[in-house]
């Protein structure tokens, strides 16, 4: 072997050791895997191309001129996913806890650059301890470079974190700025103020788990959006949802091969709906039974369950899933699922992804807790992210669909392409008794049972709102998947664009 052959060599083996073997036992000890060990499960056997891999800091403040580790910290690249290309950054927590340096932030950078030049996924794997403290001001610049291109990569490339460590301070605005967030139980952490400065500000005592773990942040906060066991159930997750996604915003959805039949009849759906309108039914089993293979990835199932969002597929191609879930406070809309509903629906139509709509909602939540926060402006974000999308949108109606919320619901009305009730559907202001006890004031309680039954045979059915072709069909429940297929394959040429302007003014 030639010496140069041989140097090359042995740096690439220093820099694969990070921060020496004893910290990589300390990382293992608290059941992490290494930045390396990581990429290994994420990527496809063999298919890592790394760069940068000798970069070095270049501080010399604090006896840094001493310390120097080959990488610095970051190991970045690309490689594939089943095939699909992504690029990828995964910081290595035995180097300097993983801390953000200068260079580390050019090493993010670069990458991130050439996913938006070729239009590829940018996944960032997320194990720090913030700004590299020596460094200063430099650490700062390095950050906002990156959230710079977090900002311009928005909507051009799938951006996904997965916080596997610490993840504090102004760190966190990176990984917010991206598209989802995967953290992992009890190991990954987010927060702008640790537990020491919350206590010394609020006098709060907290743990670092309550404060910013990943139960805190999948179910109260909706920060992140799914929550796994491990390390390695997150990266396995992680390359199930890229399968989902297109490379880039131009690119289409990514098609694969399916044996699941496109026109499959579900006869188990026609008595999905319970005989009385006020039983709950479970909205999953009518997505399941719609989506290839019943193959259904949930995004923030654990937040504001009572709408489901998350990606499917029909004849191998991906649709974004939107659906009110009776299961929970029976399917209204209130500030939290409204947000949750239109960031997703924004995703989607940001990325050409076709939306299915699944309706069966009562209305808005009433109540001081959702007026005095805002249910007008979080309300009016799902409504604003469903009239400006110019995907592909098919809605069904399933049961209910009452007031501003059927409106709200991808209706026919904000350009729904497709909209399909099934023959349990009530498209009415609101439920016919609360209708009857307005517009009846004063009516004894038998006028009011025999008002009530007259609102409902009048609006309690699809027939009205199909009458004015405000649904365009009102289908078999057993037939919601064939439907589906037909009109995506109607759609998939379809060309809509909104009137120019720089952007758009989404009430935030
Ligand atoms: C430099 C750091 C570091 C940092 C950790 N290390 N954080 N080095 N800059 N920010 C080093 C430690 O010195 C140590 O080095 C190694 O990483 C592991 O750290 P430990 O503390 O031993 O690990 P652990 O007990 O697991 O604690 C991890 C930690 C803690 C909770 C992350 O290290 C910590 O609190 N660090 C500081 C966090 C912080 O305040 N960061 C700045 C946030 S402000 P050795 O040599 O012993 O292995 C910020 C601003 C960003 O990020 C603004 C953007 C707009």
């Amino acid at each position: 072997m030639s010496s140069t052959i041989a140097e090359l060599e042995s740096r690439r083996a220093a820099a694969k050791l990070g921060g020496g073997e004893k910290r990589i036992a300390a990382q293992h000890a608290k059941g992490k895997l290494t930045a390396r060990e990581r990429l290994d499960v994420l990527l496809d056997a063999g298919s890592f191309e790394e760069l940068d891999i000798y970069v070095e800091h270049n501080c010399t403040d604090f006896g840094m001129a001493d310390q120097r580790y080959p990488g610095d910290g970051v190991v970045t690249g690309s490689g594939t996913i089943n095939g699909r290309l992504v690029f990828v950054f995964s910081q290595d927590f035995t180097v300097f806890g993983g801390s953000l340096s200068e260079r580390h932030a050019q090493k993010i950078c670069k990458v991130m650059d050439m996913a938006m030049r070729v239009g590829a996924p940018v996944i960032g794997l997320n194990d720090s301890g913030g700004a590299r403290i020596q460094e200063g001001v430099a650490s700062l610049g390095g950050y906002a470079e990156v959230f710079q291109r977090n900002a311009l990569a928005s909507g051009v490339v799938p951006q996904l974190s997965l916080i596997m460590g610490p993840c504090a301070g102004g760190a966190v605005y990176s990984p917010a700025m991206t598209d989802f967030i995967f953290m992992v139980k009890d190991s990954s952490y987010m927060f702008v103020t640790g537990p020491d400065v919350v206590k010394t500000v609020t006098n709060e005592v907290v743990t670092q788990e309550e404060l910013g773990g990943a139960i805190t942040h999948t179910t109260r906060t909706s920060v992140a959006d799914v929550a796994y066991e491990n390390d390695i159930e997150a990266l396995l997750a992680a390359r199930d949802f890229i399968d989902f996604l297109p490379a880039n915003n131009r690119a289409g959805v990514p098609e694969r091969p399916t044996s699941d039949p496109w026109d499959r009849i579900e006869d188990s759906l026609d008595t999905l709906i319970p005989p009385s309108a006020n039983q709950p039914y479970d909205m999953h089993e009518l997505i399941r039974k719609t989506v290839d293979e019943g193959d259904f990835f949930e995004v923030q199932p654990a937040h504001a369950a009572n709408i489901i969002t998350g990606f499917g597929r029909i004849e191998g191609r991906t649709v974004g899933i939107v659906a009110n879930q009776p299961m929970v406070l029976a399917g209204v809309l209130d500030i939290n699922s409204s947000k949750k509903a239109a960031r997703f629906v924004r995703f989607c139509d940001a990325f050409e992804i076709p939306i299915i709509t699944f309706v069966d909602v009562p209305g808005f939540l009433p109540g001081t807790a959702q007026e005095h926060n805002g249910i007008i402006k979080h309300g009016a974000k799902l409504l604003f992210a469903y009239a400006e999308a110019t995907v592909p949108k098919i809605t069904v109606i399933t049961r209910k669909a009452y007031g501003g919320a059927y409106d709200v619901m991808a209706s026919k009305h904000l350009r729904g392409d497709l909209n399909y009730a099934w023959p349990t559907a009530e498209i009415a202001v609101m439920g016919a008794k609360g209708a009857v006890e307005i517009i009846f004031r004063g009516l004894s309680a038998d006028e009011i049972v025999e008002k009530t039954k007259e609102y409902e045979d009048r609006f309690a059915n699809p027939f009205v709102a199909a009458s004015r072709g405000y649904i365009d069909e009102v289908i078999y429940p057993h037939s919601t998947r064939r439907r589906i297929a037909l009109g995506l394959r109607k759609l998939r040429n379809k060309s809509l664009e909104n009137p120019w302007k720089k952007h758009d003014n989404i009430p935030l």
